[in-house]
C-alpha cells in the first residue's frame, strides 16, 4: 500500500434505508448492520493489517429517534458483545468506547455488558475496536476544554503552555492512534454528523452509496484500494 492505513473509521449508516428497500421494519434494518460488525472490522485488521477501527454505533444525536429504536438498537448491540466477547479475547482486540457511556438514559444492562467487554480485553494488545457510542465530538471537544479548564483553575496546567498533545489527551481517542486515516461513511450521505472532527483533520474520506447491511469484504476492498491511490501531503509538497 502506498500510504500507510493504520486508523480506520466508518459511519456506519443506511440500516433503515436497506429495510425500507424491502419493505421490512427498521429493526430488521438494525439487526442486518450489526451483523456485519464483525466481517467488517475482522477483515481490516486480518486482510490489512489495520490496527485500529473505530465504528459510529449511536450518536448524542441519535436519542432524538423513537424510543423503540433506540431500545432495539441496544438491545442488538448488547447482544452482539455478549456474543463476541470470547472472539475478541482470541483475536487479541481491545474494545474500548468513545462516548458518554455514564449517560442515565442508557440502559444498566446494556452499558454494563459494554464496560465488561471493555475490561476483559483491557490487556489485548494487537488491535483496537472503537465503540462510538453516545458519541458526540463538539462534546468530547467541549469536555476537553471543560477538562483543561479545570485542571488551569486548579493550578495543574499553565494555560499558555497547553500544547496540542495535551489537548489530545483529553480526546475519548486519547493520545495513541487518535488521528484517523480514512473514514468511510455508506448510503450516499456525504456529511459528518458529529464523528471525531478533532481526529479526521487529515483524513481521507470515501462516501459510498453502499447502505451499512450490504457493505462486505469486496466494498471494504474497493474503499481501501481507492484509498492506496491517494496522495496525502499533510501541506507539504509531494510527488
Ligand atoms: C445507521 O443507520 C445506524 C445508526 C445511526 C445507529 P440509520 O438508522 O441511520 O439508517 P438510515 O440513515 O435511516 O437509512
Ligand atoms: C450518524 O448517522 C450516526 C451514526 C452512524 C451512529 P445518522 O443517520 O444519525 O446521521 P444523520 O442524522 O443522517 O446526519
Ligand atoms: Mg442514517
Amino acid at each position: 500500500m502506498s500510504e500507510s492505513l493504520r486508523h480506520i473509521a466508518f459511519i456506519m449508516d443506511g440500516n433503515g434505508r436497506w429495510a425500507k428497500k424491502r419493505l421490512l421494519p427498521r429493526s430488521m434494518g438494525h439487526r442486518a448492520g450489526v451483523k456485519r460488525i464483525k466481517e467488517i472490522i475482522l477483515s481490516c485488521f486480518e486482510d490489512y493489517g489495520i490496527h485500529t477501527c473505530s465504528l459510529y454505533c449511536f450518536s448524542t444525536e441519535n436519542w432524538n429517534r423513537p424510543e423503540d429504536e433506540i431500545r432495539t438498537l441496544f438491545r442488538l448491540l448488547k447482544q452482539f458483545f455478549e456474543e463476541e466477547i470470547d472472539f475478541f479475547k482470541e483475536k487479541n482486540v481491545r474494545i474500548r468506547v468513545l462516548g458518554f457511556l455514564d449517560d442515565e438514559r442508557i440502559p444498566a444492562d446494556t452499558r454494563k455488558t459494554i464496560e465488561k467487554a471493555v475490561t476483559e480485553t483491557a490487556g489485548c494488545d494487537k488491535y483496537v475496536f472503537n465503540v462510538l457510542f453516545n458519541y458526540g465530538s463538539r462534546q468530547e471537544i467541549l469536555a476537553a476544554a471543560k477538562s483543561l479548564a479545570r485542571k488551569a483553575k486548579d493550578g495543574i496546567v499553565d494555560p499558555d503552555k497547553i500544547t496540542l498533545d495535551d489537548f489530545r489527551s483529553e480526546l475519548f481517542t486519547g493520545q495513541e492512534d487518535g488521528d484517523v486515516d480514512l473514514l468511510v461513511r455508506t448510503s450516499g450521505e456525504e456529511r459528518l454528523s458529529n464523528c471525531l472532527l478533532y481526529q479526521v483533520a487529515y483524513a481521507e474520506f470515501i462516501f459510498t452509496d453502499v447502505h451499512w447491511p450490504d457493505f462486505d469484504r469486496k466494498e471494504l476492498a474497493k474503499c481501501i484500494d481507492i484509498y492506496k491511490h491517494r496522495n496525502r501531503r499533510f501541506g507539504a509538497i509531494k510527488e
